[in-house]
Order: C-alpha cells, then structure tokens, then sequence
C-alpha cells in the first residue's frame, strides 16, 4: 500500500518576521517569503508537505505544536529568543513527542553567552545553526529521509 504522505510543521518563533531587514549582518538578507518558499521547495523535493508558521507570542507557539500532535510527522523548531526561556515551548515540544529539529539562522554559540543555552535542543535529533535560512532545508532533508525510512 502507498505511504500516507509525511506532514512537517516549520515553527518560527518572534522577530522572525522581520527577516531581511532585522539586523541582516547577524540574520542574513533573506526574507521571511524566502524562508517559507525555501521551505516548500525542500519539502516537495521529497514529496512531504510542509507547512510554516510564525508567531511573536508564547502561548501561539505552545498551541500550534500541541496542534501538530494529530497533523503532521515531524517539527522544525526556530525558537528564536524563547530558545533561551521558554520552558513552555520545551514542554510542548516534550509532549507531543514528534521529532523534533532545531534550527538558528546564526550561529548561537559565536554570540552573547545567554544565547548559548537553549530548552529546545536536549528533545531534538538535530541543531543546525549558523547556516541562514539553508539551516531549514538541512533540517527539512533529515526529516525526509528519516520518516521515509519509517
Ligand atoms: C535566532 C537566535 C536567537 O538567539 C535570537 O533570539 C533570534 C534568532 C537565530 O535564528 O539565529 O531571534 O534563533
């Protein structure tokens, strides 16, 4: 029987919206429009759907992976600041049990020490940061592969 198709929800967490002219020396040039359509590119290069949403608010976030329980397969997670302190994101992301990819368009650990600690990464499979918004892709091919060899 055919494989159901795979459903990945990409998660972007405050400030993510103002991609492009956000400080583009730390985040790069490119737009939040060009994250997304980077991010349906990559999904249909494999044939899984992927669906990208952004919030600057907490609980928006909190619902919108709780959400992902009964509509897709896996999650790539930008946290943004509340990387550094949201115990509710990771508590989400822990309860619903998908796995879980991290992504940052920076590379955190060359940056200010608070940004060197994230509550997301002990419940993810993978980190990438420091990559701009490839960083997605990546995380979107691993996700691919590995719920096609499910
Ligand atoms: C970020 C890094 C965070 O420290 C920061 O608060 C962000 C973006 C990144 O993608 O590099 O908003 O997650």
């Amino acid at each position: 029987m055919a494989q159901a198709q795979r459903r990945v929800l990409v998660v972007n967490g405050p400030n993510l919206n103002l991609l492009g002219s956000r400080e583009p020396g730390v985040y790069g040039a490119d737009t939040y429009d060009d994250l997304v359509a980077l991010c349906r590119r990559s999904g249909a290069a494999h044939g899984v759907e992927v669906e990208v949403m952004q919030s600057n608010h907490e609980g928006v976030l909190v619902d919108a992976i709780q959400a992902a329980a009964d509509t897709a397969d896996a999650i790539v997670i930008n946290p943004a600041a509340y990387t550094h302190t949201s115990v509710a994101v990771a508590d989400a992301l822990r309860a619903v049990g998908l796995p879980v990819v991290e992504v940052h368009l920076s590379n955190v650990h060359a940056r200010e020490a608070f940004r060197h600690h994230s509550y997301v990464s002990p419940h993810a499979v993978a980190v990438f940061a420091g990559a701009g918004i490839s960083g997605y892709r990546y995380a979107i091919d691993l996700l691919a592969d590995r719920l096609c060899a499910d």
